[in-house]
């Protein structure tokens, strides 16, 4: 276990429990997944199955599924652990807020049993009444971690602040900095970078072979960006902090977005030296 290695990355939002969800289908993709994942240095992964918060709400249903799911990582993590002895694996969910009222008390709900819990809303449309949901939790005493807000229909910044505001912290996928979900989940990803937002970076990897990680462009257009220091805490630091409960350390904002001129000089000049 590289729990105490500086240089591994760690990822909270992924879908690698087989057949469970929309996600990694068997154990083979479980284990393709976490290779791959590895290659690109990824050596703590908190895999997140999409849970309704509706079932929250009905013990017997939460306690049917939770079994079923836990049942599924348990294998898998075994598998995980015989195959891939140095990697991290551990288990959270992804809350879908079906309902405003979701009841987050049960630990195998959240990110490995921590106070953080992984949210979204549904079909990507924010319902009204968002942030009050969010401080809600946050005076519950539990942690929300927005997944890809970038994503949102209708999303702007006015949102993202007053989600902050309200206690939560917000992941970014890697997917939406190389364009994956669009050009305005990509702008509006870049504009929580450059308030210094994003918390977190992490994959959402479906765990499935025809699906692309997205890792390695993602940081490359990052590194042109100089975001060297905001990578470093939002794909190592923080989401490793997650695994140990801890609230995520403030991001270095990204450098202000380059006018014409200066992206043209940056250019010439990495064509010339
Ligand atoms: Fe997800």
């Amino acid at each position: 276990m590289m729990d105490s290695d500086p240089t591994a990355l760690a990822d909270i939002h992924s879908h690698l429990v087989p057949a469970v969800d929309d996600g990694a289908r068997s154990l083979d993709d479980t284990l393709a997944s976490v290779e791959l994942m590895k290659e690109r240095g990824i050596r703590k992964i908190l895999t997140t199955p999409h849970l309704d918060g509706t079932l929250t709400l009905d013990r017997t249903r939460l306690e049917e599924r939770l079994a079923e799911v836990d049942e599924a990582f348990e294998r898998a993590a075994a598998a995980v652990g015989r195959r891939f002895p140095d990697v991290e694996f551990r288990r959270g969910h992804e809350v879908m807020l079906d309902d405003p009222d979701v009841d987050l008390s049960d630990p195998r709900v959240r990110l490995a049993g921590t106070r953080f819990v992984l949210i979204e809303w549904p079909r990507l449309h924010l319902p009204p009444g968002t942030s009050q949901v969010l401080r809600r939790i946050d005076d519950e005493g539990f942690a929300s971690i927005v997944a890809h807000p970038e994503r949102y229909v209708g999303m702007d910044l006015h949102v993202a602040g007053a989600w902050r505001d309200a206690g939560a912290y917000l992941q970014v996928n890697y997917g939406s900095l190389v364009g994956r979900y669009g050009r305005d989940a990509r702008r509006f990803a870049l504009a929580l970078m450059r308030r210094g937002w994003a918390d977190y970076l992490a994959s959402d990897y479906h765990g499935r072979p025809d699906r692309d990680l997205y890792h390695a462009e993602a940081w490359d257009s990052l590194e042109a960006l100089d975001g060297d220091d905001a990578l470093a805490q939002m794909c190592l630091t923080n989401p490793a902090r997650v695994f140990r409960d801890e609230e995520p350390l403030p991001v270095p904002p990204l450098p202000p977005e380059r006018g014409f001129w200066a992206k043209v000089k940056g250019i010439l000049r990495q064509e010339f030296t």
